[in-house]
């Protein structure tokens, strides 16, 4: 069975039809960060219409394995059926509505639903019920299978599903930026694969607010972490710091963005992954360009809209022991306008050693896991931003905040010309240029108005 595509729409707030200008203007309104009737909207115009990511195949790998996930606030079973295939399945009972599955993660033939017992296999499709022949002798049981999201595809071995069964396809969707997810996670044959199971948090603030922070929130690193700086945790070029050669961004890529630090050229740093690591990298499956990137790198950050974001980086769990790379991917998933669940997974190459994969995965979880060092830092300032959202002085005075770091004349840094990747990229740390691109697209989620139409709108910047 396959799930109708969304189309209610509460009213629109007023702010929002002034956005296009606002933006153009470098200015965003406050009220996008709490509010009831904008965060009703996004449920139905960007989570039941975008490719929502739902986690990575090397988290099911064999058939029965599933893992709970959520589309927006919606349950689905992220499930690898005993046909080998990979469904995501909406858990909930087509005889009552009661969830039929209440354990996070496992490996199951099916499952039962605990009200009054019908059950399903792991592909879906309806067994049968305890009053089979007493009670549904007529039952045509191939039309009760769950819901299904109609539309799951995979990138990289990332899954993601769209509950539009109309969406383009996820590579159409994903467009350039795809150019930029390789260079992450196609360092070696094996590609990338998740380390232990997923951590969750939850942060009283907005969904967008860590979306747009890892669309290139470069200027609050040094204030923000300016504690694990001092420690001595992460240096601080590749904390973004202002030093231009050594930090760029690119925004307007597809609608999407990206951060990237780097040393200089000639220096091998492939994100401080070590050499019995990088041994494993196959240098052909990225091309020349996207190689010498690699090279250099020491921080990538960025988020595929609306909610899933990246940060390859190598850090420090002490001060005494060194650096080691790792890629932690995310997703912030939506619990209420001012309310989010933070789910972290820690990736690295699937073919590094099992010690160096427990040494990536503690130093994850000391910097970006729930009490990391570096997210214990974002999350006491962030809900701040969802409480002023909610004031009553930010909406009766229309309130508006400041997006114009590096915008038009803010800035003398121009777009790079020679730029060999996708989308307009920035030789400098000072611009928000991906947070603006980030709210572009959002806009025109929010709107129906093609991304191109915005762009003409707004303005590349
Ligand atoms: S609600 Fe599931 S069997 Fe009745
Ligand atoms: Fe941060």
């Amino acid at each position: 069975m396959t799930l109708p595509s969304t189309t209610a729409a509460p009213a629109d707030p007023d702010f929002l039809k002034t956005m296009g200008e606002d933006l153009r203007k470098g200015l965003l309104p406050l009220r996008v960060f709490n509010n009831q009737q904008i965060y009703d909207a996004e449920l139905r115009r960007i989570f039941a219409r975008s490719w929502v990511y739902i986690g990575h195949e090397s988290e099911l790998p064999n058939p029965g394995d599933f893992a709970m996930r959520t589309i927006g606030e919606d349950p689905f079973i992220f499930v690898r059926g005993t046909d080998g295939v990979i469904r995501v399945l909406l858990n909930a009972c087509r005889h009552r509505g009661a969830q039929i599955c209440r354990t996070e993660m496992g490996n199951a033939k099916g499952f039962i639903c605990p009200f009054h017992g019908w059950s399903y296999r792991n592909t879906g499709a309806l067994m049968g019920m305890p009053v089979k022949r007493e009670g549904y002798k007529a039952l045509d049981e191939s039309k009760w299978g769950l819901f299904e999201a109609p539309r799951v595809e995979s990138y990289c071995g990332l899954v993601f599903a769209n509950l539009d069964a109309q969406a383009p396809s996820l590579e159409d969707s994903l467009g350039d930026y795809k150019w930029y997810l390789d260079i992450q996670f196609k360092l070696s044959d094996g590609g990338m694969e998740v380390v232990g199971e997923p951590h969750r948090w939850i942060v009283e603030a907005n969904w967008k607010q860590g979306a747009e922070n890892f669309c290139g929130d470069s200027s609050h690193t040094q204030m923000t972490h300016r504690s694990v700086l001092d420690a001595g945790i992460a240096d601080r070029a590749a904390a973004g710091s202002p030093n231009k050669k050594h930090g760029f961004h690119v925004h307007d890529c597809d609608g999407y963005a990206i951060s990237i630090r780097q040393v200089d050229e000639g220096i091998d740093k492939f994100w401080e992954y070590p050499p019995d690591v990088t041994r494993h990298f196959n240098t052909n499956r990225l091309s020349p360009a996207q190689l010498a990137l690699a090279r250099r790198s020491i921080v990538h950050n960025g988020t595929v809209f609306p909610n899933f974001s990246f940060l390859h980086i190598g850090l420090k769990d002490s001060v005494d022991r060194p650096a080691a790379g790792y890629l932690s991917v995310r997703a912030w998933q939506p619990r209420g306008p001012g309310r989010t669940e933070i789910w972290n997974w820690i990736m690295v190459p699937k073919e590094a050693s099992d010690d160096y994969k427990r040494r990536a995965y503690q130093v994850g979880m000391s910097s970006f896991g729930p009490s990391g060092s570096f997210e214990q830092d974002d999350v006491a300032v962030w809900p701040g931003v969802a409480r002023s959202a909610a004031t009553v002085f930010a909406e009766i005075n229309e309130v508006k905040l400041n997006y114009q770091m590096g915008l038009g004349d803010m800035s003398d840094a121009v777009p790079m010309t020679d730029w060999v990747g996708p989308g307009v990229a920035v030789l400098s740390n000072a611009g928000e240029g991906g947070l603006r691109t980030f709210h572009k697209t959002w806009y025109a989620r929010m709107t129906g108005q093609d991304l191109a139409a915005v762009e003409k709108e707004v303005g590349h910047g």
